[in-house]
This record gives structure tokens, C-alpha cells and sequence, in this order.
């Protein structure tokens, strides 16, 4: 049988993305491939929302054509949100590639591949739109190998941020139903899943038009209450949220729901109102610095993290300060800094004042150090405290013999010596050491005194 490599690019959807077509394929019959070369068919689950992240799918495949030099009958395939924008454009530019199948078409892969198999070997192109493609994303590949997991929740959406490729890519936000999302996290718990993500390109939107307000709780608030409800779930996480949704229905959630994590990712993208604004990204700074306070006060040590984006078009000295000091005010945990990327078709790619690269290099650097030391300084309150980690397993990169890790409930990476039997346990860590994205630590062997998370 036909062996299948998926290679992902791009979030944690993606990732999701794969599992589920990698499950899809194995139920078809297909393997799964252990590497590129081990494999007849290789397939690129690509991002679009930097010109980079492009580029480098785009580079990566022109390596794989070569390979086909050799070995005609490999099958090569664009899968995802460049698939989507870009569609049949793909196969002209890259003649050799035989499949492009876009975002709402994910779930057809494996008819696709049948069909190239069987018909001819004739390139397929497929990124039409398909109602209810959201409710397709639900399987899982060897769940039970793993005691996290993802599960969408809704895709696509309908916000309008001035920078972002997303809505074109994605499409408009349509949400799966809570019975249908609460069946696939107790398949999960049932095979030994102790944690699951709930994503969705804007959690806060889900079901929006699709379920009514209860109790002046928001659909997603609902969603968390039943599955926080799920016999045997330990942790719930979520991502992305915007700001506009993050309601006080959805900050009581953290400190009430116990097994919602101390662990909130809000994207904020500028610390200037005026670039806020310019991204319509429909809240203000201080709209933002009170859903933060609201938090904090709820869960003092809940740990934040955020997306930044330095050198959008127009974003003068006075703007790029802004952020900068409010980065200083937030103390994140973790930034996904990212540099300004022209996306064409964006309103902001005709936007005048678009910042020459070596200033954007330049801010990105500046603020990349800064947050990194508001990072290390937050790991290196831990040291000498005891975090719950849920044992992952081995790590697959920074390999060493004995070792293992997992994160604490705030989403903190903790490496310790331990045997593979820990994985899926909830363990108690006395963290001994921290750099600015990982702690180290030694199994606690008498009940915690100080916890961390
Ligand atoms: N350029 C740079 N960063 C971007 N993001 C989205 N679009 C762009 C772009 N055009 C970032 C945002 C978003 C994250 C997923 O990617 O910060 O939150």
C-alpha cells in the first residue's frame, strides 16, 4: 500500500489539519511514512500568512520536483491555505506537483489520491467552497499515543484585520455544534486523552448565528462549561481569542471551570491605539489592558502570551514605543513577534508608510530581546516550586536518554528524568532550573508546599 508523508507548515490548525487527513488516509487503507524518503506520496500542508512561511513551502517543493527526477512515481501535493489562495496557479508554476486542494476540501483527499492513482496520474486541483466542511475535521491519528489533542471547533472568519490573509484563505466562520465537539473530546478522554485545545482561527466567535445567548453566556462560554463537565478531562486550552469577544462571561470561566488552564493567548498586535485602528482591530489599548487586569485579578499567576506585529504600514518611533512600553507594563509570558509581512488583496497592502525591512529588522530585534528577558524572568520565579506537568513523553527534537516533558498547566515546557510509563500523568515537578521558554526539574517526591503552574 501506498506510503503518505505530510509535512506542516504554519499553527496549530494545521497541525490539527494534518492528524485528521493523516487519519482519513490510514482508514483508506494508505500508511503513514516515517520520512520523505521512505515515502510514495508527499504532501505540504502550507501557511499564508507570512510571504515567508510561503516561500518556504514553495522552496521545499521545488526539492521534492528534483527527487521526482529520479523516482517519476512520487506523488506530490499542496494541501491547505497557500493551496487555497494560490489553487491551479500552483501547478503551473511547479509542473511536476499533482494535487492542490484547498481549505474546505480537506476531507477529500483521500478520494483525490484514489482518483490520481487510478485515472491516469492527471493533476487535480480542488478549492471550491463546501458547506458544512467544518464538521469533516474530526478524526484522529493513534489518538491513544498521545495524552494531548486538538480539536476544532470552528473554521474560518469574518473579522476584518487589515494585515490578514486569513478570511481569503479560511473563508467565513462557520462552527461545529457543541454535541458534535462534546462526542469527539469524550472519544478522546475514552482513549486516554487528558487535555484537549480547542481551536478555531477566532475561538471567541464560536457559534455565533448558530446558538443562542444562555444566561448571558456566549456560545463559546457555553461550550467550555460542557466540556469542563466531561468525565476523565483534565486541562482545557484554547486559541486564538480576540479581544472584542473577551467578555466578563468568558473571564469568570478561568478560576470557575477547574480544568480550564491559568493559560490565556489574546493577540494584541500593537500597544498604539492609532495602529489598532489602522488594523482594524476594533478595541483600544485600553480595552485590551482591562480584559488583562480583569484576569489578573481573577487568577493572579495566570500566565499571557500575545501576537505582536512591529512595522505595519504608517507605524511611526511613537507607535513602536507604545508597544514597547506596553510590553514592559505586561510582563508576557511568551510573544509571537512577528514582522510585518505585505499580503496582497490585504487593505493594508495599499497602505501608504510601509516601513523599509531594515527598520522593520530592526524593531523586531529591538522588542524580540526585550520580551525574551520578561520571559526568563517570569520561568525564574518557578525555580525551587513545585508545577503539575502532564507527562507528554519523550521529546522528539533535544533527544537525551531518560528524559521527558510536558507542560504545567500555564503552558510552561518542563524537561525531567523519567521513564516513557509517566506518559499521560499528571506529576508533580520541583522545577530546579529555567531559561526563558523551558524549566527543568526532578520528580517531587513529598507533597507540594509551594506550587507553581
Ligand atoms: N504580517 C505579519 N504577521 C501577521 N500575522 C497575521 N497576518 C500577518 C501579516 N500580514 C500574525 C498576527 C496573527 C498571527 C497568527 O500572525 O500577529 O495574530
Amino acid at each position: 500500500m501506498k506510503k503518505v508523508f505530510i509535512k506542516t507548515y504554519g499553527c496549530q490548525m494545521n497541525e490539527r489539519d494534518s492528524d485528521a487527513v493523516a487519519a482519513m488516509l490510514c482508514d483508506r487503507g494508505y500508511t503513514l511514512a516515517t520520512s520523505e524518503r521512505d515515502a510514495d506520496v508527499i504532501l505540504l500542508n502550507t501557511c499564508s500568512v507570512r510571504d515567508l512561511a510561503e516561500q518556504k513551502a514553495i522552496g521545499k517543493m521545488g526539492l521534492l520536483t528534483r527527487m521526482k527526477r529520479r523516482r517519476s512515481d512520487l506523488v506530490l501535493g499542496f494541501m491547505g491555505c497557500m493551496a487555497q489562495r494560490l489553487g491551479p496557479q500552483l501547478l503551473d508554476r511547479l509542473p511536476k506537483v499533482d494535487l492542490v486542494i484547498g481549505t474546505q476540501k480537506l476531507h477529500r483527499i483521500p478520494d483525490h489520491l484514489d482518483r490520481f492513482l487510478n485515472n491516469g496520474h492527471h493533476p487535480i486541483s480542488d478549492i471550491a467552497k463546501e458547506a458544512g466542511s467544518q464538521n469533516a475535521i474530526c478524526d484522529h491519528a493513534a489518538p491513544a499515543a498521545r495524552p494531548t489533542a486538538f480539536v476544532s471547533i470552528m473554521q474560518g472568519c469574518d473579522m476584518q484585520c487589515s494585515f490578514c490573509i486569513v478570511p481569503a484563505t479560511r473563508g467565513a466562520e462557520r462552527s461545529r455544534s457543541i454535541e458534535d465537539i462534546l462526542a469527539e473530546v469524550r472519544a478522546l478522554v475514552a482513549n486516554g486523552v487528558k487535555e484537549v485545545t480547542l481551536l478555531g482561527q477566532i475561538v471567541t466567535s464560536y457559534g455565533r448565528g448558530l446558538i443562542p445567548i444562555s444566561d448571558s453566556n456566549l456560545p463559546f462560554v457555553q461550550l467550555l462549561e460542557n466540556v469542563n463537565a466531561v468525565p476523565g478531562l483534565e486541562r482545557i486550552r484554547f486559541s486564538s481569542a480576540h479581544p472584542q469577544g473577551f467578555r466578563d462571561d468568558l473571564i469568570r470561566c478561568f478560576g470557575r471551570l477547574e480544568r480550564l488552564c491559568e493559560y490565556v493567548h489574546l493577540p494584541v498586535q500593537s500597544g498604539s491605539d492609532r495602529i489598532l485602528k489602522a488594523m482594524c482591530r476594533t478595541y483600544s489599548v485600553d480595552t485590551y489592558r482591562r480584559i488583562i487586569e480583569k484576569l489578573r485579578t481573577r487568577v493572579p499567576n495566570i500566565a499571557l502570551s500575545t501576537d505582536i506585529i512591529v512595522g505595519f504600514p504608517g507605524e511611526t518611533d511613537a507607535d513602536f514605543a507604545a508597544t514597547v512600553s506596553l510590553c514592559e507594563e505586561m510582563q508576557y509570558d511568551n510573544v509571537f513577534l512577528f514582522k510585518y509581512s505585505n499580503r496582497s488583496g490585504t487593505p493594508a497592502a495599499a497602505m501608504p508608510g510601509q516601513i523599509p525591512q531594515e527598520e522593520v529588522v530592526r524593531r523586531h530585534h529591538h522588542l524580540w530581546k526585550l520580551t525574551e528577558t520578561h520571559a526568563a524572568r517570569r520561568n525564574a520565579q518557578l525555580v525551587s516550586r513545585v508545577a503539575q506537568v502532564l507527562v507528554e513523553g519523550e521529546p522528539e527534537t533535544k533527544k537525551v536518554e531518560g528524559r521527558l516533558f510536558g507542560r504545567t498547566r500555564c503552558n510552561r515546557l518542563v524537561y525531567f528524568p523519567g521513564t516513557g510509563c509517566h506518559r499521560g500523568q499528571l506529576l508533580d515537578v520541583r522545577i530546579t532550573r529555567a531559561k526563558s521558554h523551558t524549566l527543568y526539574g526532578e520528580p517531587a517526591v513529598h507533597s507540594p508546599q509551594s506550587t507553581a503552574h
